[in-house]
């Protein structure tokens, strides 16, 4: 499990497990998976992986060992969301699965599960869109048996609205109606899973509820107990702003792209999940860890 320290990854960790699976989890930092991610992301306790393998992605000469005859299913969320490393798309959305499927060439690899973004083809100019597409070309000319899990926005980033209302003001990106059907990481988790054991060449995957930005802060609001309050970013000050970033950095730039281009564009998928924003931002509000998990989802 490529990406296991991550909001997606460390809920499809303790999901595979759960399933029965001996689990190798791929890391940079064993100290990273044993710590609970932001946005509640679980923590990966000592029973819940049965090997921790330390290496990083973009350099392949870590990898070697990674992949052996043991491995059955290798799934990848590795990927940028937020910039920390001053590295580009292309060399992690990109490169770093590139080179796990370069590590699985000769094994008897029953499915290669990749998590790419539902809508990429409204997006497909983007530099994070290109290398997430490149990931799936590469998949194919490995002849690898994979499946593409094409998700909707993660309950990680409607995280980021709550702590917003906290404060008082959302700030929406674009005029915040495009249409969307967020996912909480347990949900999709299981998917990843069923994804791995189907057929199937690509699943995608949305939460129980679409939502417009403006109906995620209305909720947000709701649940903190305060009135609704909005900045409004218009489009042409979003993308002068892109620019602006884009000239200082690349890699920021790209991402601040990203985000601003994600805000115009719709992103439903068919409904996987069955973990509410609401019971979500409830479970936070209350200084709870997470929704009850195994009460409100499949499992
Ligand atoms: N957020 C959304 O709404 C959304 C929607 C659809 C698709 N996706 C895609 O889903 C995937 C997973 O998202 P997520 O929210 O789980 O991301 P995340 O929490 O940022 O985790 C990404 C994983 O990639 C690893 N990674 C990042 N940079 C790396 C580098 N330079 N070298 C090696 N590993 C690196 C991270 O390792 P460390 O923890 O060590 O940094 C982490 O394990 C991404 O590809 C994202 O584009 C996200």
């Amino acid at each position: 499990m490529a990406g296991a320290t991550g909001y997606l990854g460390k809920y499809a960790v303790r999901a595979f497990k759960r399933r029965g699976y001996w689990v190798r989890a791929l890391t940079r930092s064993a100290e990273g998976l044993a710590e609970p991610g932001p946005f509640s992301a679980p923590a990966i306790g000592a029973g819940e992986v049965d090997e921790v393998f330390v290496g990083e992605a973009t350099r392949p000469e870590s990898l070697e060992g990674l992949v052996d005859d043991s491995i059955d299913v290798v799934f990848s969320s590795i990927g940028i969301s937020r910039q920390r490393d001053g590295l580009t798309f292309e060399q992690v959305d990109h490169q770093a699965n590139k080179n796990l499927i370069d590590q699985c060439a000769g094994r008897a690899i029953q499915r290669f599960t990749y998590v790419s973004m539902l809508g990429a083809e409204q997006i497909a100019d983007l530099a994070i869109t290109r290398a997430h597409e490149a990931v799936v070309r590469d998949l194919e000319n490995a002849g690898l048996p994979h499946t593409i899990v094409r998700p909707s926005g993660y309950f990680s980033d409607m995280g980021a609205v709550l702590d917003m209302a906290r404060r008082g003001r959302v700030l929406l990106v674009g005029e915040g109606n495009n249409r969307f059907n967020p996912i909480h990481g347990h949900d999709l988790a299981e998917v990843c899973v069923d994804a791995s054991e189907g057929e199937a060449a690509v699943v995608e995957a949305g939460g129980p509820e679409t939502l417009s930005q403006r109906d995620l802060a209305a909720i947000a609001f709701d649940v903190v107990g305060k009135p609704v309050k909005l900045t409004v970013l218009p489009a042409w000050l979003c993308n002068g702003l892109v620019k602006g970033i884009g000239l200082l950095s690349e890699q920021f730039g790209d991402l601040a792209e990203f985000i601003v281009r994600s805000g115009e564009v719709d992103g439903v998928g068919p409904v996987r999940g069955r973990i509410t924003v609401r019971e979500y931002f409830e479970a936070l509000e209350a200084g709870r860890a997470d929704v009850p998990l195994d009460a409100t989802s499949a499992g």
